[in-house]
């Protein structure tokens, strides 16, 4: 039963409204746990590694595998709390979801806020970093560059980043016609990526030179830490296996398993590959240089056939990162819509097409828009400290449903609780704590903002403060009505067509 204060959704709501969502609309639990491994895969490996490893080098430098195992450690205890959490409630909401469970609604609102962020700024970055690459293979094959102008933000060489909107604007395309990557297709691109990350790691470490890693932290610990909550971007995407929870078969089992499984080979070769890099080339000349990856390879072979391959298996790559997690952020935002906590429209679903068309095309446009005009660093640090917020707050949620439903069924239990999860929340914490003032300020004023718009149009509009079981017999949902229908029974009990039903995300 919801606390009418905090309208807390109670987990048992969740699941069940997530079985309601399974009627008739394609949902089926077709995954197993290699899918739900390579899902991971697929939504981990993109910009981060590829692109964003040059600025973590140029933070930390050849300490940077110290900044990789910070960020590494930080994600594996709050993969245990998101483990526990999605073995508990195997629901698409994720981390919105269980904020909306342990803490109430204006906690899992300003998380859903946050994975604005997490989501849709990180599609920006992630299409920024596209771009880099395309660039590389268009000069590696035919010869040309697209010129800065239109291949960089103001301030940093460009005017507009012509690439990074195309390619979202293709991910669009993409996903209002349903056309999502299969299951078989996230597979084949999960293998390219790592197939393409153990080549650079073959090619790197054939000019791997020890001399390279002296001085081996010439920036400190400032430097490291700043490394760090770099380094955390390309880890980004590990908690997108728990949104998978309504297709996976046996989720209480799967859910946890994939999520560590993912981790921890993510993390390993990431590790490697910061090793390659900074022992085949000497830190200064990798640091901050685009599409360093490519370089290296250059550098250890003297020619380009290598890193055009590199180039194209980075094309590829970060091109089903960006469909991946432009798809994650139309899917979040629907979820809050059916909440009645943000408009209607993101809840609209084209009967021809099965999509979110509206909200495709809404989410595609306003992030193309820091795509285009704000520089990688600076969409990268925002992304990063909105899903560190998030990681910090999963991790109280642990803590808090180990206390408030102490009966819950949890198939995955963090060990070492409450130590875990306070670690988790402290590496959280210290990662962010890297990050500019700048970063901070900008965030606050998110945040503030995204207060304001809980408070204006969220909370008066809630539907589940509108269901019978946070409010007295005879309450009205906002529009009037009387409240009476259920959230959980997939009709909308105020007429609202939108409401209905949910696009097939069957993989
Ligand atoms: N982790 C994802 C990437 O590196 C966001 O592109």
């Amino acid at each position: 039963m919801p606390r009418t204060g905090l309208r807390l959704k109670s987990p048992d709501l969740l699941v069940a409204e997530s079985g309601a969502d399974l009627e008739g609309h394609g949902l089926k639990r077709t995954l197993g746990p290699f899918q739900l491994v390579c899902f991971g895969v697929g939504a981990i490996v993109g910009t981060g590694i590829f692109v964003g490893l040059s600025d973590t080098v140029a933070e930390a430098g050849p300490a940077v595998l110290v900044s990789f195992v910070l960020a590494a450690l930080t994600c594996v205890f709050t993969a245990f709390s998101f483990a526990e959490l999605g073995s508990a409630m195997p629901v698409s909401g994720s981390s919105y979801s269980y904020a909306y469970a342990a803490l109430g609604e204006r906690a899992a609102f300003l998380v859903g806020w946050c994975l604005l962020l997490e989501y849709g700024v990180s599609v920006s970055a992630v299409a920024i970093g596209w771009g880099q690459y395309l660039n590389e293979l268009l000069e590696n094959t035919v010869g040309v560059r697209i010129p800065a102008a239109l291949a960089d933000a103001p301030g940093h060489g460009g005017v507009v980043n012509v690439p990074a909107v195309v390619v979202m604007l293709l991910a669009a395309v993409l996903l209002v016609r349903g056309v999502r990557e299969s299951a078989r297709a996230t597979a084949a691109m999960a293998v390219i990526k790592v197939g393409i990350l153990v080549l650079f790691c073959a090619i790197a470490f054939t000019a791997y030179d020890a001399g390279n890693l002296s001085p081996f932290a010439p920036e400190g610990l400032g430097g490291i830490g700043a490394g760090a909550s770099l380094a955390f971007f390309s880890f980004i995407g590990f908690d997108a296996i728990s949104t998978a929870g309504e297709e996976v078969r046996n989720p209480r089992r799967n859910v946890p398993l994939a999520i560590l499984v993912t981790l921890g080979c993510v993390a390993l070769l990431y590790c490697l590959v910061s090793v390659a890099a900074i022992g085949a080339m000497p830190w200064e000349q990798v640091g901050g240089k685009p599409a360093a990856l490519s370089l290296i390879v250059d550098h250890a072979t003297g020619s380009a056939f290598g890193s055009t391959v590199i180039a194209l298996g980075a094309v590829v790559a970060i091109a089903s990162v960006v469909l991946a997690v432009m798809y994650g952020q139309t899917r979040i935002l629907l979820s809050m819509s059916r909440d009645g906590l943000v408009p209607r429209v993101f809840a609209r679903v084209s009967p021809r097409t099965s999509t979110p068309v509206a909200n495709t095309w809404i989410v595609a446009v306003v992030f193309a828009v820091p795509a285009a005009v704000v520089p990688l660093d600076v969409v990268l640090d925002m992304t990063v400290i909105g899903t560190l917020a998030i990681m910090a707050v999963v991790n109280v949620c642990v803590l808090s449903l180990r206390r408030s439903q102490p009966g819950l069924r949890r198939s995955f239990r963090v060990p070492f609780s409450p130590w875990s999860p306070l670690l988790g929340v402290a590496l959280s914490l210290y990662l962010m704590s890297g990050l500019p003032l700048v970063t901070w300020v900008q965030f606050a004023v998110f945040l503030a903002v995204g207060a304001l718009v809980y408070s204006r149009y969220g909370r008066p509009r809630s539907r589940l403060a509108a269901s019978p079981e946070a409010q007295p017999p005879g309450g009205t949902l906002p529009d009037g009505t009387p409240a009476g229908g259920s959230p959980t029974s997939g009709e909308p009990s105020n007429g609202d067509p939108s409401a209905a039903p949910r696009p097939s995300v069957g993989a």
